[in-house]
């Protein structure tokens, strides 16, 4: 039987756990329509239609990986609510980091907006998604997907997917890493309420981002330019250097890739 967290003040104090379920970020959504405590955790084993960004689908092998989403019920304007994304990758990125024991060969890094990676593969993925009473923010999911001993992947993402396991060699305690990434959370996720952006943690995020100072393409649809990544803004958007000048790069629809791949 799993319990509700133990190191956490508020996030899983009340926890539902399915052996089997279609994605957790559905079943959150669920539990939050019927109105849910804020904080409210759900966590697979196993499930049949994890749900990625833009549409895709999240491999969610059998007990190899950490399914999760938290419901959140924030005082937020529906505008601010990217952030919470960004709050998460920082915190994930912590947890993982403090449950390696910072392991100086292998550093988890945030691919912006959102994806940790590990020796410059995926290892983690955040959806956070968003519902709202009229113009306010009735609640959000946060959703994140941690493979944490997956050895094989779909041959479709083989190049850009990998496990804790196969890139550290440590078989990392599942229930010890969920502990972690919700009391990251919720110390980030304190901050960021303070001041409703991510002024505080700006600086802590630049430092684990994995393309800083470096050559990135910008797969904008209305055209692709390259540009070196210097960081983010206050409120989460890249910020690239180009020849044109300094642009500020949204999520919503455009990707950010090194010059020869992935990162
Ligand atoms: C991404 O595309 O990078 C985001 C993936 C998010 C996957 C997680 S797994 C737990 C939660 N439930 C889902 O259906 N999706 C998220």
């Amino acid at each position: 039987m799993i319990g509700c967290l133990k190191n956490t003040n508020w996030a899983g104090k009340e926890r539902y756990h399915f052996q089997t379920i279609d994605s957790t970020n559905i079943k959150a959504k669920e539990l939050a329509e019927k109105g849910c405590v804020h904080g409210t955790l759900v966590t697979a084993d196993f499930q049949d239609a994890g749900r990625g960004r833009r549409g895709r689908t999240w491999s969610s092998e059998k007990g190899t990986g950490i399914y999760m989403s938290l419901v959140l019920r924030p005082d937020l304007e529906p505008g601010n609510a990217s952030m919470v994304t960004l709050v998460a990758a920082v915190a994930v990125a912590k947890a993982i980091g403090n449950v390696l024991e910072e392991d100086e060969t292998v550093i988890p890094f945030i691919k912006w907006p959102n994806d940790i990676v590990l020796n410059k593969k995926k290892v983690c993925g955040i959806l956070t998604e968003l519902t709202l009473q009229k113009t306010k923010i009735d609640h959000m999911i946060v959703g994140i997907g941690i493979n944490v001993s997956t050895k094989e992947f779909p041959i479709e993402i083989q190049q850009t997917a990998s496990s804790l396991l196969l890139e550290t060699g440590k078989d990392v305690e599942k229930e010890e890493l969920i502990e972690a990434v919700w009391q990251q959370f919720e110390k980030y996720y304190t901050q960021f309420m303070e001041t409703y952006d991510l002024g505080l943690i700006q600086k802590e995020y630049e430092a684990l981002l994995i393309n800083k100072d470096e050559k990135v393409k910008v797969l904008d649809p209305a055209g692709e330019y390259e540009g070196i990544a210097r960081g983010i803004t206050n409120t989460g958007e890249l910020i690239v250097e180009t020849g044109e000048g300094i642009k500020q790069v949204s999520s919503g629809e455009v990707s950010v890739r090194g010059l020869y791949g992935y990162v």
